[in-house]
Order: C-alpha cells, then structure tokens, then sequence
C-alpha cells in the first residue's frame, strides 16, 4: 500500500493510505486507565473537543464524556449499568451522540473477572455474546446520526462496520513493548443510515 505522511492543520503527524484512513504506531506504557495512556489520551481528547453529546458506556473513572456509565458501582461514572441498558435508556430520552467512545473489558477473563467482582453471573450467553456487543451496537445504530464518530479500542478493530453505514477514518496502534498486546485505537464515521447489503 502506497503511504504518504501528512501533517494536519493541529500540525498531529499522520501517515494516510490511499484509502485515505490515517493510519500511525506510537509507543507508550500500558495503564490499566486506557485513557491516562498519553497518546491514547489525545486520540479521545482530538474527537472529544468537537462533541456536544458524547456517550461512554464503559467509562470506569473516565468522565470525559457528557454521559459516562461503569457496571462497576465504586467508579466515579454517573451511571452504573449494563452498557446495554444504559444505552436504551439514552435511547429512550431521545440522545443523538455525537461521539461514543467504547472501551469494553479487552477479553472474556477481564468481562468474567470484572462480572463477579461487581456480584454479577458471568453467563453461558455471556460468553458467547462478550467480545462482539452486538446489541450495545444494534443500539447505537438506532441513535447516532450521518457525520456522528465511534471511537472504538481495543485488540481488534471490529467496531460498528459498513453494515450499519460506518467507515474507518482514523487507526492508531500504541505498541507497549515486552510482549504485551498494542492497543488498537480506531475511529469510525458514520456515513449513511442504511445497512449495506453488499
Ligand atoms: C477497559 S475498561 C475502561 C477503561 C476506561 N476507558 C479508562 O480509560 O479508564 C472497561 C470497563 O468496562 C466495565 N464493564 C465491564 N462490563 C460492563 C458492562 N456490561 N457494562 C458496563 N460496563 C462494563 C468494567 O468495569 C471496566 O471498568
């Protein structure tokens, strides 16, 4: 792939492919608070500055957001739900986020582990369905508008998807060196309202 490094007007160094998604690799340490990571930190504070309504279901003390949830009852977030639930209930007061930054439990041991720490069941469901958010994101499809960003991290970058009308603009990988896993941050705009069938 043919790549071309450019510079933006906050003067942020980008490497673009032809595709036109930015694609750039940092190092930094790895912190259990995925946003005090520096570099990750200004990945979410460069979408956070244009955001009016912005939506964080899996917050843990992060209270970036305009509307920030942990199921973990002892973080600062102002609601401490299912992100399931907390995102019905913002589609219920009929929010259109601008911005949603979602940050899960990386794995199905640190869902489990957090799951039964909190006093909840880790389910068989559970475990078919951690990792993918499917509903959080069928959710998500319902609300967010044309134009509006999904911020996703992450091992992977899995994250709304053409078929519910979203694409990639922006890739950021932080490696952490001794053999840990990068965290894969990733920024999708929605661009239509419909699901592409092809
Ligand atoms: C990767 S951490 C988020 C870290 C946060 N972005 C930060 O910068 O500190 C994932 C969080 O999701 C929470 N969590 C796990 N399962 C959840 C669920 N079903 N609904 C809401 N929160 C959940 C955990 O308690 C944990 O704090």
């Amino acid at each position: 792939m043919k790549l071309t490094k450019v510079i933006n007007k906050n003067h942020r160094h980008r490497t673009m492919g032809i595709s036109g998604m930015k694609i750039q690799r940092e190092f930094a340490m790895a912190n259990k608070n995925t946003f005090k990571c520096p570099p990750i930190e200004g990945f979410v504070n460069y979408y956070l500055r244009d955001s009016c309504i912005s939506v964080d279901p899996f917050a843990r003390n992060y209270c970036g957001a305009k509307y920030n949830n942990d199921l973990n009852p002892k973080t600062k977030s102002e609601y401490h739900l299912k992100a399931l639930d907390f995102l019905i209930m913002l589609e219920e007061k009929d929010t259109e986020p601008d911005l949603v930054i979602f940050d899960p439990p990386y794995s199905m041991e640190q869902c489990k582990r957090s799951y039964e720490s909190y006093g909840y069941k880790f389910t068989y469901d559970d475990t078919l369905y951690v990792g993918r958010w499917s509903k959080e994101k069928d959710v998500l499809s319902r609300i967010m508008p044309v134009g509006s960003m999904f911020l996703h991290f992450g091992w992977h970058t899995n994250g709304m998807g053409l078929k519910r009308g979203f694409r990639i603009e922006e890739i950021k990988i932080i490696a952490h060196g001794g053999g840990k896993y990068d965290t894969l941050c990733m920024a999708e705009r929605r661009i239509s309202k419909q699901r592409k069938l092809f």
